[in-house]
Order: structure tokens, then C-alpha cells, then sequence
């Protein structure tokens, strides 16, 4: 398969199995273009987590038992055992369904990873604290209190300081698993208004909490079944005009 120069990620006949048997994700092939929310949905145990965690190698090696295929970024392929896994996550950020905030202040939660890479000037990490909150639309709300700890946020402002910190590393990618399950519908437009900003310099895959949020969000959808990829097109094509039975049942609400 020939990389298009419009995608970022493309995914080839890949298949995964975990060591109990499950089986995964079944031959999927999907392109995901550059500067576009890719949006990927279904229901519960389609898949969708164990996906994205393949996007940046997070798998435990030993639940897995055979991964088949290939994951191409930028024509490398990650599945590849020499590729650099620091460097992979560097590149591809993630952000998980629940907040995961540090024990420590809003500033260093975002200049934590910088500094661990040897960042020490000052100038470069108050430079990221400023431009990773105002693109997690984090900065008006905390720009008088840096200092304090992030637990002391809200839900929905730590999910934004979780996103904040991935950018500070200024990832290529970003995978979002379910980041606005646990939040406010305030709080989620917050995190979709951003998503929106974000695409124009990132890469977005997106694992959307219901069907209406995939809908609102997608540029492109992927629509996830029991390990496969059942149908992939523009999001307002998938969501209104969609081809296959499975995919119009389930966003009409028929089953899910
Ligand atoms: N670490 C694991 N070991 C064994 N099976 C797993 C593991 N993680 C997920 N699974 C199984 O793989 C399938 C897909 O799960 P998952 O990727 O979490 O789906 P989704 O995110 O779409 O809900 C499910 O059947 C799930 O039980
Ligand atoms: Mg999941």
C-alpha cells in the first residue's frame, strides 16, 4: 500500500491477539490523515483501547500474543522491535479517560516531562506552561495560581491539564481515549472547542464517549465492531448517508 502524503498513520492488515485468546482486532486496514479529528467509535470491546494503545506501543508485551501487520507513521514501522519507544511516545501523545495528574503543581504537571528529558531554562518551560494551557483552552483559569496543586482543580480542568501536558512535549499526534467521559457537558464543549484548534497543527484520533460526540467531533469516523474496522469515510457521510447495516443501526441507536 502506497503512503498518500495526506496521512499520517497508516494501519495494514493488522490483527491482535491477547495471550487469553481474545482476538482483538481483526485485519484492519485504515489511513488516518494529518490536521483532521479521526474519530474512532463503536461499542464495548470493539477494540477501540487496544488500538490507540498499539498507536504508541503502550500494550503490555505480555498480555499480547501475537500482532500481526504493520502500523506505519510516516512510512516506520512502529510495530518494528528497533524503533525507539521514547521517541515513538515523544511523538504520539496520549490522554486516557480518567485524569492521570502528578502529585505536584499545575506548572511543573506540564513541565515535569520536559525537564525529565533535560529541559533546565527557564525561559523554554514558562514558554510551554503558556502555550500548552492556552491550547488545552486551560490558561485563562489557572494563569493566577501555577503554583498550587493540580489535584485542587476540577474534573474537567485536570482532564485539560492532562491534555496540556501532552502538548507541552509538542507531540505529532494525539490519541484521546475517552477524555470527556467523566466531565461536565461545560467542561466537554470546552475540550471539544480545543480538539478543533488543535487539529490544525496535530494529528487528532479521537475515541468519542457517544455517538453524538462522534458526530459533532469527527472530520472521519471509523466505526469499530468486535475487532473490525467495519466502515471508515468522512464523518458527515458515516453519520448520515452511512453504507454498511451494522454502522446505521448502531448510530441510530438501534444497538449499543
Ligand atoms: N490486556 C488484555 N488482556 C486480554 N484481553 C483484553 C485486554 N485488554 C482488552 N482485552 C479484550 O479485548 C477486547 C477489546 O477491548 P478494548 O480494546 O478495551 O475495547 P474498547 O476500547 O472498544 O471497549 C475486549 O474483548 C477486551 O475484553
Ligand atoms: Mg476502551
Amino acid at each position: 500500500m502506497e503512503t498518500n502524503l495526506n496521512d499520517k498513520i497508516v494501519i495494514e492488515n493488522f490483527s491482535l491477539q491477547y495471550v487469553d485468546g481474545t482476538e482483538s482486532l481483526r485485519n484492519i486496514n485504515l489511513r488516518i490523515p494529518r490536521n483532521a479529528i479521526t474519530v474512532i467509535f463503536g461499542p464495548a470491546g470493539g477494540g477501540k483501547s487496544t488500538l490507540l494503545r498499539c498507536l504508541n506501543r503502550l500494550n503490555d508485551p505480555a498480555d499480547v500474543k501475537t500482532m500481526n501487520g504493520r502500523i506505519l507513521i510516516e512510512n516506520e514501522n512502529i510495530l518494528d522491535p528497533k524503533t525507539d519507544i521514547i521517541r515513538l511516545r515523544r511523538k504520539v501523545g496520549m490522554v486516557f479517560a480518567r485524569p492521570v495528574v502528578l502529585p505536584m503543581s499545575i506548572r511543573s504537571n506540564i513541565t515535569y516531562g520536559l525537564e525529565v528529558m533535560g529541559e533546565k531554562r527557564r525561559s523554554k518551560l514558562n514558554e510551554a506552561v503558556e502555550r500548552s494551557l492556552k491550547q488545552a483552552a486551560l490558561w485563562e483559569e489557572v494563569r493566577a495560581r501555577l503554583d498550587e496543586p493540580g489535584v485542587a482543580l476540577s474534573g474537567g480542568q485536570q482532564q485539560r491539564l492532562c491534555l496540556a501536558r501532552s502538548l507541552a512535549l509538542e507531540p505529532e499526534i494525539i490519541l484521546l481515549d475517552e477524555p470527556t467521559s467523566g466531565l461536565d457537558p461545560i467542561s466537554t464543549g470546552k475540550v471539544e472547542a480545543s480538539l478543533q484548534e488543535l487539529k490544525k497543527t496535530y494529528t487528532i484520533i479521537l475515541v468519542p464517549h457517544s455517538v453524538q460526540q462522534a458526530a459533532r467531533t469527527a472530520d472521519f469516523a471509523a466505526f469499530f465492531l468486535q475487532g473490525e474496522l467495519v466502515e471508515f469515510s468522512e464523518g458527515k457521510t458515516l453519520f448520515t448517508a452511512p453504507s454498511d447495516k451494522r454502522t446505521e443501526d448502531y448510530v441510530t441507536g438501534r444497538f449499543g
